[in-house]
């Protein structure tokens, strides 16, 4: 039986046993979960109750009794103010264990279903991994100086932050001279309160093959002003490696950092990135891995599933971006056709496509669930079909088209486990057979994690 949340008191001390979906540290008291931010499992903690729900509630430490064997120094100084690195005071290799454990916890309550869950794949990189790079602009309020850097943890406060360990260090340079120019040119900087101010977000995206950078500067605006020009033209002109500098128009009041149009001012408006040996463009807002390195580790975990268990398979990428997947399986397949609902993602696969003399792709744009609507009235069949969905997941339709569409294996990509879970057990429900469920580590200490599920359709009723 439940103890009732009465009965617990306000301090106590706890030993924490796990690490939840969303990287808290879980402790119970006579059954009741209490979640409790930067603690590890095996800590010994002394907390203070700061909500109690019905069945579950949130606390703070107070004091630490006994450290976790697994914890280790963060190698960045601002670990405990910024709330991007989550898990950085956790040693890497129990990181991993744990996001295992967060994949096995998930699958068990909302699959419900056995599983098999294979070992994390690491990230080749744990320090500068991250590839695009955000960071929202403001000023402070006496002396309006231009800041920029991420939010403090759990908060809409600005922290200005001049070293980022987790991406590539030339970053720091350019966000530096950034801030700035400027400053120099009274460009002024965004307040998320009252919606004014020009600058809003600097996006760099950096390209890991060649270290070029396309820079984005989100403006509060529907046009490029003058100060907004004059600081595209110098960040190309003073920097090393900017191989286009770009304008996005965000002036609506909204937690969406790009917004529709973006226009290009100066150079290229993509950089270049390689997957097996393919190379893509990338533009301001292409969807693509922010860890490349890791990125290439699971294409070709693919690419090497589908060589070794497919002589020439006819291959469905679906949610398919700049048609990644379907680019790099194409040398093995015998036709690919991708499905896009971005105009823009889709025009730079076209060019990818042509640049790489590759033959046996056939792109379409628009929306996945209608087009696998109209691949079923078809009665077109695939002997692959890859599903890379956003966060949201699938529609249920859209899974009962995509078994009715597929001969033998679903390949599904998922960066969320509890939409995989819940979208597995549909699957599961119309005869399919989740073989494993392969994870792989894109996002060093933070809570995130990446799954390929291989699943197995020879018993699925197509009728
Ligand atoms: C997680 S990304 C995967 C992209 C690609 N597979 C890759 O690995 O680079 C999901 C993609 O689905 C696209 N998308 C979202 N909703 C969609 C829909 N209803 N129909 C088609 N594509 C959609 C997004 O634009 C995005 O490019």
């Amino acid at each position: 039986m439940q103890i009732d949340k009465k009965n617990i008191p306000e301090t106590f001390t706890v030993k924490i046993e796990k690490l939840s979906n969303l990287g808290l540290g879980i402790a119970k008291y006579d059954g009741y979960v209490i979640f409790i931010p930067d603690t590890c499992p095996g800590d010994t903690v002394k907390i203070r109750m700061k909500k109690k729900n019905k069945t579950y509630g949130f606390a703070e430490v107070l004091e630490i009794i006994e450290l976790s064997e697994d914890r280790t120094v963060p190698y960045c100084k601002m670990q405990k103010v910024c709330g991007a690195c989550q898990l950085q005071f956790i040693s890497y290799d129990a990181q991993l264990r744990y996001k295992k454990e967060i994949v096995e916890d998930t699958m068990h309550s909302i699959y419900g279903n056995p599983v098999e869950i294979r070992d994390v794949i690491p990230s080749p990189l744990t320090e500068e991994y991250r590839h695009k790079i955000q960071y929202p602009i403001g000023q402070t309020k006496d002396s309006k100086r231009i800041i920029a850097g991420y939010y403090k943890n759990g908060t809409h406060e600005l922290v200005n932050i001049k070293h980022c360990p987790i991406q590539p260090h030339y970053c720091d340079e350019i966000i530096d001279y950034i801030r700035n120019k400027a400053q120099e040119l009274k460009i002024s900087g965004y307040d998320e309160k009252n919606g004014k101010g020009e600058l809003r977000h600097v996006v760099i995206r950096t390209s890991y093959e060649n270290k070029k950078n396309l820079i984005v500067l989100v403006v509060n605006t529907e046009y490029v002003s003058n100060p907004i020009k004059l600081l595209a033209e110098s960040i190309y002109k003073d920097l090393d490696n900017i191989c286009g500098v770009s304008v996005n128009f965000n002036a609506k009041k909204t937690n969406l950092i790009l917004g529709e149009k973006t226009e290009s001012v100066t150079g290229q408006n993509y950089i270049e990135e390689v997957l097996c040996d393919k190379t893509f463009r990338v533009s301001a807002k292409t969807f693509f891995q922010v860890n490349p390195p890791s990125a290439n580790k699971l294409f070709n975990y693919v690419k090497e599933y589908i060589k070794t268990n497919f002589e020439k398979p006819v291959i469905l990428d679906a949610y398919a971006g700049i048609t990644a997947f379907g680019i790099c399986m194409s040398d093995s397949a015998e036709k690919v056709v991708s499905i896009e609902e971005e105009k823009a993602s889709t025009k730079l696969a076209e060019e990818v496509i042509k640049s790489e003399n590759i033959t046996n792709i056939e792109l379409h744009q628009g929306d996945a669930e209608e087009f696998f609507r109209t691949q079923t009235q078809l009665g077109r069949e695939f002997h692959i079909t890859i599903l890379d969905p956003p966060r949201k997941g699938c529609t249920p339709e859209s899974l009962d088209y995509a078994l009715k569409l597929t001969k033998d294996k679903i390949i599904y990509v998922s960066c969320s486990p509890a939409t995989l879970a819940r979208d597995l057990k549909i699957l599961t429900e119309r005869g399919a057979e989740i073989e494993y469920i392969q994870p792989f580590d894109m996002f060093p200490h933070t809570y995130h994690i990446e799954n390929v599920a291989i699943i197995n359709l020879k018993n699925v009723c197509k009728d």
